[in-house]
């Protein structure tokens, strides 16, 4: 079912009605929910999950024991789940899944972060033209210090610049490269020519509406490179200065993991980062699956509320 039949079917349109309890993270973002993820999903329930994912943008459920088919299962639910680029990443026989694990052979910390450009400011799949929506991730294994997910919100980003602000980015595109964002953070592992041939840059709006809620919120990230038809430097400064300006730690939930637990997040809303941890002395096991969205727009018009 797709999801938009599964939003149609559900009675539960508000929270009230929704089959599982409801715990707010913050004021503005994220909620654990209460449900449990290692049973079947029928259509109902999963049609609240969603209104929950739109409503609160950041979900948090567990800990559980949930194996990799169960999470590919459920990434299936929101939609198509990629096939990441970055093949040296895939978990368990599951292409759908990455794994990100600082553990050598032997199980134990090997002294290699194993993807440093996630320590930045970011959302998942920027850089293709049919972007992240949401992404799902399980903490296998969690760091005693550090290793911590942050999350931020890009619809309140947005709506806190000010009118001049907001008028000089209206109708700018930003071009996302994951070379770029890859190569500057992660210098000592490369992309290969095959991944980068299949990774060409993608230019999206500045600004974009999303999807399915109508609400407009700031597009970018450390995967954009530059702004189309501004020079390259002036550009680069301006995507610099917007994207530490939508960081507001009022709008901000940030995740101190336990084993077991999953995230599950709106990417084309929030911007997340995961906080440094120490390779050598910590261990930290996630497996994430990407379920891809759509092409970003911008809508002119009457917003709609989810
Ligand atoms: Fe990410």
């Amino acid at each position: 079912m797709q999801v938009s039949e599964a939003l149609s079917t559900t009675k539960a349109a508000s929270p009230q009605d929704w089959p599982f309890e409801v715990h707010p993270l913050t004021p503005k973002l994220g909620a654990k929910i209460a449900v449990d993820l290692s049973s079947d999903i029928d259509d109902e329930l999963f049609g609240a999950i969603y209104r929950a994912f739109l409503r609160y943008q950041v979900l948090l459920f567990g800990p559980l024991d949930l194996p990799p088919a169960r999470q590919v299962a459920f990434g299936r639910r929101f939609g198509e789940v990629q096939i990441h680029v970055m093949n040296q990443y895939h978990a368990d026989g599951f292409p759908e899944l990455y794994r990100l694990s600082n553990l050598d052979e032997h199980g134990k910390p090997s002294g290699k972060h194993p993807d440093r450009g996630t320590l930045a400011w970011h959302t998942d799949g920027s850089w293709r033209r049919v972007t992240g929506q949401a992404t799902i991730i399980y903490g296998e294994v969690v760091a005693g210090v550090g290793g911590d997910t942050y999350f931020c919100d890009m619809y309140g980003a947005y709506e806190r610049l000010d009118a001049s602000w907001k008028a000089r980015i209206d109708n700018l595109r930003a071009v996302h490269n994951l070379d770029f964002s890859r190569t500057r953070r992660h210098g000592e592992d490369p992309m290969t020519d095959a991944q980068r041939l299949a990774t060409p840059p993608a230019d999206h709006p500045v600004v974009r509406t999303h999807p399915e809620t109508g609400r407009d919120c700031i597009y970018l990230g450390d995967h954009a490179e530059y702004i189309v038809g501004m020079p390259y430097d002036e550009g680069r400064a301006l995507i610099e200065q917007l994207n530490a300006m939508a960081v507001h730690p009022d709008l901000t939930y940030e995740h101190h993991w336990q084993a077991g637990e999953l995230l599950v997040w709106d990417n084309r809303c929030v911007m997340h980062r995961a906080t440094a941890y120490d390779p050598l002395t910590q261990s930290r096991v996630v497996r994430r699956c990407t379920v891809l969205g759509e092409v970003p727009v911008r809508v002119r018009g009457q917003p709609r509320t989810a």
